[in-house]
């Protein structure tokens, strides 16, 4: 009886260390239809789950800056760098799932909604597999790719990855809130900001690099290849090779990946930890891209940015509030920014007059609600008009540049468009407080001397006291409270003056 207990108890040991070992081992290369995880599950493991047939990478759940919050990545471990994200913008919990069904999709399931999915309900999934090169595959039957990571990018392209049209590389926000994207539009490759409506910074087609636009040819398709971006036509014939470093190593694992900063940078995951971002960018200087430095300020030499002196005698570069349509024509004004400056957006932008002069560029912005700030160029009579503007740039040593101007409110921004009816608010309680505190100070000085005129008084009734040595004591105490009182009552009166 003893025996058979130990025994089952040995067991019951055995099967726990045997249980926790499967749980803690990662899975290596595939999981399969029923397979769910939690963060809370892998915590061991930092939240991965599974790994690549080589270990380069791992699927798994990341912290998010909100450390009560998690986002489901593919990480590439040799760096650390995130490769790919599943559920940007749908943050979820540490006992959020992530469940592969039996139903042939795969998806995050946060407490009360689905954070990401696949999409692919209804079909047949046999396996779900980490590749060695970082794609996260969804296999169906036979082999057949039912869905890849590498056909949903997020902000990094890796090697082998195919960018297509309809594709998209969306950074991760700025400082100011503010997303960058990578598209193929129209048979060329353009970065835009995300700014209401897209302002476009950069094309392959007016990049310089291209030596003389040798592209001949719609670009349907590019991706990394060795130490270049390649760039194909429909029939994935290569009409452009973009080398971005001299680097030719065999072993060089390189990923481009679109920056918060706007700026698509090359890396050699190859290098570890202290991996750094090649020299050569997209785009090159980055005084073209959208906010280099914060609205309003002028970049100029790559990173150095200075407000305007006007913008900086009025706000500082930093308007409390911008005229809207709502507001009155003759509450807003029209404030000269500087000439020789330049705008990212200006050669991918229709100008809004084409034979114009500063006059009646500047009355259109004016007439124009909308128009927040203008740029004009005297040679050609341009006139540009934006509702919302990043950074300008100082405009380069061959060109005259284009002359600025920004519309603000006519008291500065300080009470948008209120400002007369509050700034007689505000001297009506500054002249109440100033009389109340006189009032108080003259209550106190005349206390104070009623107190000084009772203390004499008091003093001369101890030295008669003193004199008639305590013979009319009941008299003296009389004097005494007649004084406290009128002391009281002064009070009173002076009180509510
Ligand atoms: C995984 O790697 C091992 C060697 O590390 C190799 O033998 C095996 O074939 C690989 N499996 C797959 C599916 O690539
Ligand atoms: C699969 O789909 C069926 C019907 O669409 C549903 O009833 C079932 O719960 C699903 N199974 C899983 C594991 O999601
Ligand atoms: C799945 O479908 C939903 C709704 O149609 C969509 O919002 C989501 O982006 C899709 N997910 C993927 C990975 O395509
Ligand atoms: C692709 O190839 C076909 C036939 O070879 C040709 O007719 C077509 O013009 C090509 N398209 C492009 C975009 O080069
Ligand atoms: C303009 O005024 C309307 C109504 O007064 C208000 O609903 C709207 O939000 C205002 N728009 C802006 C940009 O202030
Ligand atoms: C500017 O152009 C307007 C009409 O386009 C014209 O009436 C005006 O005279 C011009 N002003 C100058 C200074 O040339
Ligand atoms: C008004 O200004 C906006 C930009 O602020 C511009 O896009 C639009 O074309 C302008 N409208 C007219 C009629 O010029
Ligand atoms: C300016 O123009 C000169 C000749 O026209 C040219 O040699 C030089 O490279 C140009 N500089 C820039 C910055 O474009």
């Amino acid at each position: 009886m003893g025996r058979f207990q130990i025994r089952a108890l040995c067991f019951c040991v055995l099967l726990l260390v045997f249980k926790t070992c499967i749980a803690d081992e990662q899975h290596k290369d595939r999981i399969y239809p029923g397979f769910q995880a939690s963060q809370v599950d892998w915590g061991d493991h930092v939240g991965l789950f599974l790994l690549s047939n080589n270990s380069a990478f791992a699927l798994g759940f990341y912290q998010a800056l909100d450390v009560k919050l998690y986002l489901l990545v593919i990480i590439h471990l040799g760096t650390d760098k995130v490769v790919w994200t599943a559920n940007r913008g749908k943050l979820i919990s540490k006992s959020a799932k992530f469940v592969f069904d039996k139903n042939g999709s795969a998806y995050l399931r946060g407490s009360d909604s689905v954070a990401w999915s696949t999409n692919t309900t209804g079909q047949v999934a046999s396996a779900m597999e980490l590749q060695d090169s970082g794609n996260l595959v969804l296999l169906g039957d036979k082999g057949s790719i039912l869905w890849q990571s590498f056909s949903h990018p997020t902000d990094t392209l890796l090697p082998g990855q195919e960018f297509l049209q309809g594709m998209q590389l969306k950074s991760f926000r700025n400082s100011n809130n503010v997303f960058h994207y990578l598209e193929i539009q129209s048979g060329d490759l353009v970065l835009y900001t995300g700014y209401e409506p897209p302002q476009i910074y950069w094309s392959l087609a007016v990049d310089s690099r291209m030596s003389n636009n040798n592209v001949i040819g719609n670009i349907h398709s590019l991706s990394l290849a060795s130490n270049a971006l390649n760039f194909y036509d429909a029939n994935k014939s290569l009409l452009w090779q973009f080398v971005f470093s001299d680097n030719k190593d065999p072993n060089a694992f390189w990923s481009a990946a679109l920056g918060a900063d706007a700026v698509i940078s090359f890396y050699d995951l190859q290098k570890g930890k202290s991996v750094t971002s090649e020299a050569t960018k997209i785009p090159q200087n980055s005084c073209s891209t959208p906010e280099p430095c914060a609205p309003y300020f002028v970049c100029y030499f790559d990173n150095w940015c200075q407000c305007p002196s006007l913008l900086t005698s009025r706000f500082n570069c930093r308007p409390q509030a911008l005229p809207t349509c709502n507001s009155s024509r003759s509450s807003t004004e029209l404030l000269y920014v500087g000439e020789k400056l330049d705008y990212f957006a200006l050669q991918f932008t229709k100008p809004s007059l084409l034979k114009s002069n500063l006059s009646s560029c500047k009355e259109a912005c004016i007439s124009n609600c909308s128009c927040l700030v203008l740029f004009f160029e005297s040679s050609s009579g341009h006139c540009y008009m934006f509702d919302r503007v990043g950074s300008f740039e100082r405009s380069g040593a061959n060109s005259t540049g284009y002359i600025s101007y920004m519309k603000i409110l006519s008291d500065g921004g300080i009470n948008a468009g209120q400002g007369k009816g509050n700034r007689s608010k505000h001297i009506l309680l500054i002249m109440v407080i100033l009389i109340a505190t006189i009032v108080v100070i003259a209550g106190l000085v005349y206390m104070g001397f009623l107190y000084y005129r009772r203390k004499r008084l008091l003093d001369y009734s101890q030295e008669i006291l003193e004199e008639d040595n305590g013979k009319e004591a009941s008299s003296s105490s009389g004097l005494t409270n007649y004084n406290s009182d009128r002391l009281l009552s002064d009070i009173q009166l002076s009180g509510p003056r």
